[in-house]
C-alpha cells in the first residue's frame, strides 16, 4: 500500500476525498479543450456525478492494492486543484506498472506534472516493488512527450488506435523505464516524499 500523503519540493500528493468532487469538476472544465484533445474520458457535461463516480472507483482500487490515484496540490495552495496523477499495476506477477497525468491548463509548463511523476516513480520502483513502468502518449501530445523525456523515460514503439478519443482512434507511443534507468537518473530536485501524520 502506497502512503496516502506524499510530498515533493513543491506539491502535496494525496488520495482523493469526497469532497474533492467541485475542485475537480472546476478544474476538469477549466481544462476542457486540453483535456479532450489528449485523453479519452473528459467531456462537455462532466459534472459532480463523473467527479464521485472517479472518486469511488479511486477507493476501491486503492482498498483493493491495484491503482493509486493522487490529487495533485501546491504545498501552500492546497485547496486549489491541480491535476491527477495515478499508477496502477498492469501485471503484478512480471512487476509492471503504468502511469497517468493530467495538469489544469493554466498550471503548465511550471514543471508539475514532472515533479509529480517523479514522486510516484519512486513509489512504483520502491513501495510497489515494479520493474518497469510504462506510459502511453497520444502521437503528437509534446507535452506529455516532453514529460517522459525529462523522466528519462525510452521510446518503444507505437500502439496502433489505442485508445479512443473525442470518437477518433488514436495511435499512441509507448514509453517504458526501467528500476536501474529510474536509479541512475540525475535528480532535478530532492524528493523528500515520505507519509505525512
Ligand atoms: C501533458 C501535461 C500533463 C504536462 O503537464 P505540465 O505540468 O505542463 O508538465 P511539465 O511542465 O512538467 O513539462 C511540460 C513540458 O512540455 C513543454 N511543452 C508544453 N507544451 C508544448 C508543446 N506544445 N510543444 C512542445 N513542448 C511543449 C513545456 O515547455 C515543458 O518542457 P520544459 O520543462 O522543457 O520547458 C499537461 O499539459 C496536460 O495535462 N495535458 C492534457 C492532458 C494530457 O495530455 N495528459 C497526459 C496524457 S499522456
Amino acid at each position: 500500500m502506497l502512503p496516502e500523503r506524499l510530498t515533493t519540493r513543491r506539491l502535496l500528493l494525496r488520495k482523493f476525498q469526497r469532497r474533492d468532487a467541485s475542485a475537480i469538476v472546476e478544474a476538469v472544465r477549466a481544462s476542457l479543450p486540453e483535456l479532450q484533445r489528449w485523453l479519452p474520458w473528459p467531456h462537455p457535461g462532466y459534472g459532480r456525478e463523473d467527479a464521485l463516480a472517479f472518486i469511488r472507483e479511486s477507493h476501491q482500487a486503492w482498498r483493493e492494492g491495484r491503482a493509486y490515484d493522487f490529487a495533485i496540490r501546491h504545498l501552500d495552495r492546497p485547496e486549489r486543484h491541480l491535476g491527477n496523477i495515478s499508477i496502477w499495476y498492469t501485471s503484478k506477477t512480471q512487476r509492471v506498472g503504468e502511469i497517468g497525468y493530467w495538469v489544469r491548463s493554466d498550471a503548465t509548463s511550471g514543471g508539475i506534472a514532472t515533479e509529480a511523476a517523479e514522486a510516484l516513480l519512486d513509489q512504483g520502483f520502491g513501495v510497489m516493488r515494479l520493474h518497469k513502468i510504462t506510459l502511453r502518449i497520444a502521437v503528437g501530445n509534446r507535452a506529455s512527450e516532453r514529460v517522459a523525456e525529462k523522466l528519462g523515460f525510452v521510446k518503444e514503439g507505437i500502439l496502433r488506435q489505442e485508445l479512443q478519443i473525442n470518437g477518433r482512434w488514436v495511435d499512441h507511443t509507448l514509453y517504458s523505464l526501467l528500476e536501474h534507468e529510474h536509479a541512475l537518473r540525475p535528480r532535478s530536485f530532492p524528493v523528500p516524499d515520505r507519509p505525512i501524520d
